[in-house]
Order: structure tokens, then C-alpha cells, then sequence
């Protein structure tokens, strides 16, 4: 990639030097229990690597959308502890960002110490990138490190204008581990994939997902789709879809995207249909030219799963962004575990699979695969901004590699 990483920093200018660490601790939690902490597990590598080089470590995140207000239920707390177990150090905790625990804290930092700031999103300034903020923040620390893949789509204090504070006061900003390791993939997947190159493509809308569906289909020999967003497909080739979601505004659309990209596209050719999208009610399995007026459709159906495996047996390269179904209710999660299961084989096969965060990282997580593909990406919005094709600000704005 074209951007410093720490590894570009000398060992030595890391010793005895404060680090401001940005990352994407926005974790599930469940009553102050962490429900997946993969985002706190993938940030290790950059923490455990400046503390074995003599530093002090200053970690900043943002939890939920408090909306610049302090909200008890979105405190960083409970990941300080979670932290502490996985890094082996006590992770110290402020309750504030830049208050005064904060700044008795820091003040108490020695080299081999972690101290974690409260939810940087309690104060207004944050998501609207402040410059009072941002200084306060570069005024923190010697040498700015991002290492928040999943937030590096925002332009906020702690993401975009630290760097910025940062680089005008001649202080290094540079990328961690966990970014260097989503752009290696993400960004490999679309700039030199080994072929074919399969995406699979699935989740509610095509409306959300049209600028990776053009971005894409020149790049790949196939892609697959699934999840409601077939539906607009099948209604523009002319079948029924019942109750189902369908984007009428953008029937068109598809129907454009079939005609340009032929076979390339491949469509579920069966679905599983109930009544209403919800558990508990007697299921359906249907071809696709047979869904009933009263169900609508919410998986993909068993033959689709069987085609999907087959595309994906195929492929070198598999890119998987979107639930094939509704997978969080038990019976319409079928149609994406067999997939993740096929994307899984494929991998062992010797295929780099390449998962995009959000619902699918969870769909994966949740079926216990996770750690049997090549690579689960932390960023939902961010990894699909970036499969865009658009500038990621946050990791934009960092310090460029000398050229070679
Ligand atoms: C995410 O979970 O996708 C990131 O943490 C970004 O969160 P946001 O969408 O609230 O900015």
C-alpha cells in the first residue's frame, strides 16, 4: 500500500514515545458484556508490536451513535477489561476523552502502559471533525497511528483531523497492522485478483449496493446474488415475487444490469417462502417462477445453494458481501451457512476468500467459520466504500511511503 505503516517508523523512534492509537471498538454488547470482541482480537498485532518497541499506548474509539452526548450504556469500560485479558497488561481507563481523567491518566503513562479514553462520540466534536478536538487529541501523543478499518470511512476528530493536526505539527500518521492487512486483501481482491473471480453479492437492496454491483461487474467472471435484493432481479425478468421486498424504483436498473452483464450475473434459482418474515411459521421451499402471491421470499433455496457452490468451486478469488437470506431466524438461514460452507471448501481447495464486514462477518462468525476463510474484513460501511471504489478519509489523510 501507499501509505507509512508503523513498520516504516524506525524501531528506535518508538521507544520511550507516547502512541495515539485510533481503532473500531464499536462491539456488541449485551448488558455490558461483549458479544464478539474479533474487533478488539484484530488490533493485537499493532498493539503488542509497539509495546514490544518500548512505547506508550493512548487508545481512542468510538461505541454506537450517542450523538455527541455521555450515554452509560455505550461506555468503553467494559472492552478495558475485555483488552487487559487479551493483551496480558492492565488497561488502564479514563472516563473521559479529554477531561481531566483523561489527563491525570496520561499524565501517569509510562512505556509498556495502555490506557483506553472513554467513547470519543460522548463529545459533539467527534463526528463533526472539530479542530479544537482534533489538536487536543494530536496534542496527546508523539506519533498518531490508525488502526480503526471499520470507522476509516468517517471524516472525524479522531480519525481524519488528528492526522491532519498531526502532520502540520511535523508528527508521524500512520496505519496499523489491521488496516495494512483489510487493504492487502480488499484492495488486492480488486486490483489483481487470481482468476476467475467470483463475487457474491447479497443483503436487502440493490439501491445500497448498485456502486460495488458497476464497480465489479467489469472485474469479475461472476456474481452471484442473493438475499432480497434477487427479488428486484426476478421482477425484471418477469416473475412474481408475492409479499416480497422488492425495490419497484429500481426493477429497471436490474433489468439493465442483466441485459449488459449476460451470464455473468447468476440469480437464485429457487427460494425458501413463508407467509411473513418471521420464525416460527411453516415454511416453503419454491422454484423461482412459482413464488405464491400470498409469501414473500426470505432465502435462497437448496438448488441455489448447489448452483451458488458450484461457481464458487471454480474461482481462485471469492468476495462474499451480503446474508443470502434473513440468517439471523433459524429458518431462513440455511441458504447462507451452505454458502459460507462452500466458501469455506473452496478455501482448503487453496482459493483466497475475502469476506466483507457487517452482516456477513457476523452470518460467518455466527456459524462458527470464521477462522476457515482467508480473511473476515472489521469494516462493514467501510469495506463497501472501499469496494466502491471511493477514498476512505481516514486512512486517505495519513503520511504517503517514500518513493522507492
Ligand atoms: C461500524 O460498525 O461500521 C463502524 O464502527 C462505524 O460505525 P458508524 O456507522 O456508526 O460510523
Amino acid at each position: 500500500m501507499d501509505k507509512k505503516t508503523i513498520k516504516d517508523l524506525p524501531e528506535e523512534s518508538l521507544r520511550g514515545k507516547t502512541v495515539l492509537v485510533r481503532v473500531d471498538y464499536n462491539v456488541p454488547l449485551d448488558n455490558g458484556r461483549i458479544d464478539d470482541d474479533t474487533r478488539i482480537t484484530a488490533t493485537q498485532p499493532t498493539l503488542k508490536y509497539l509495546l514490544g518497541h518500548g512505547a506508550a499506548i493512548i487508545l481512542v474509539s468510538h461505541l454506537g451513535r450517542p450523538k455527541g452526548k455521555p450515554n452509560a450504556d455505550m461506555s468503553l469500560a467494559p472492552v478495558a477489561e475485555r483488552l487487559s485479558e487479551l493483551l496480558g497488561v492492565k488497561v488502564a481507563f479514563a472516563g473521559d476523552l479529554d477531561g481531566a481523567e483523561s489527563a491525570k491518566a496520561r499524565k501517569a503513562l509510562k512505556p509498556g502502559d495502555v490506557l483506553l479514553l472513554e467513547n470519543a462520540r460522548f463529545l459533539p466534536g467527534e463526528e463533526d471533525n472539530d479542530a479544537e478536538l482534533s489538536d487536543a487529541l494530536a496534542d496527546m501523543a508523539d506519533i498518531y497511528v490508525n488502526d480503526a478499518f471499520g470507522t476509516a470511512h468517517r471524516a472525524h476528530a479522531s480519525t481524519e483531523g488528528v492526522a491532519v493536526a498531526m502532520k502540520r505539527n511535523g508528527k508521524p500518521a500512520v496505519a496499523g497492522f489491521l488496516i495494512e492487512k483489510e487493504l492487502r486483501f480488499l484492495g488486492g481482491a480488486l486490483s489483481n485478483p487470481e482468476r476467475p473471480f467470483t463475487a457474491i453479492l447479497g443483503g436487502a437492496k440493490i439501491s445500497g449496493k448498485i456502486d460495488v454491483i458497476e464497480k465489479l461487474l467489469p472485474q469479475v467472471e461472476y456474481l452471484l446474488i442473493g438475499g432480497a435484493m434477487a427479488n428486484t432481479f426476478f421482477r425484471a425478468l418477469g416473475l412474481s415475487t408475492g409479499k416480497s421486498l422488492v425495490e419497484e424504483d429500481r426493477i429497471d436498473m436490474a433489468r439493465q444490469l442483466l441485459e449488459r452483464a449476460g451470464p455473468k450475473i447468476v440469480l437464485p434459482v429457487d427460494c425458501v417462502v413463508a407467509g411473513e418474515p418471521k420464525g416460527g411459521l411453516r415454511t416453503f421451499l419454491v422454484d423461482r417462477d412459482a413464488i405464491p402471491p400470498e409469501g414473500g421470499v426470505y432465502d435462497i433455496g437448496p438448488k441455489s445453494v448447489a448452483t451458488f457452490r458450484d461457481f464458487i468451486e471454480r474461482s481462485c478469488t471469492i468476495l462474499w458481501n451480503g446474508p443470502m437470506g434473513m440468517f439471523e431466524v433459524e429458518e431462513y438461514a440455511e441458504g447462507t451457512t451452505g454458502v459460507a460452507l462452500a466458501v469455506v471448501d473452496a478455501t482448503a481447495s487453496g482459493a483466497t476468500t475475502i469476506i466483507g464486514g457487517g452482516d456477513t462477518a457476523s452470518a460467518i462468525e455466527h456459524a462458527g467459520l470464521a477462522d476457515k476463510v482467508t480473511h473476515v474484513s472489521t469494516g462493514g460501511g467501510a469495506s463497501l466504500e472501499f469496494l466502491e471504489g471511493r477514498a476512505l478519509p481516514g486512512i486517505d489523510i495519513l503520511d504517503d511511503k517514500e518513493p522507492a
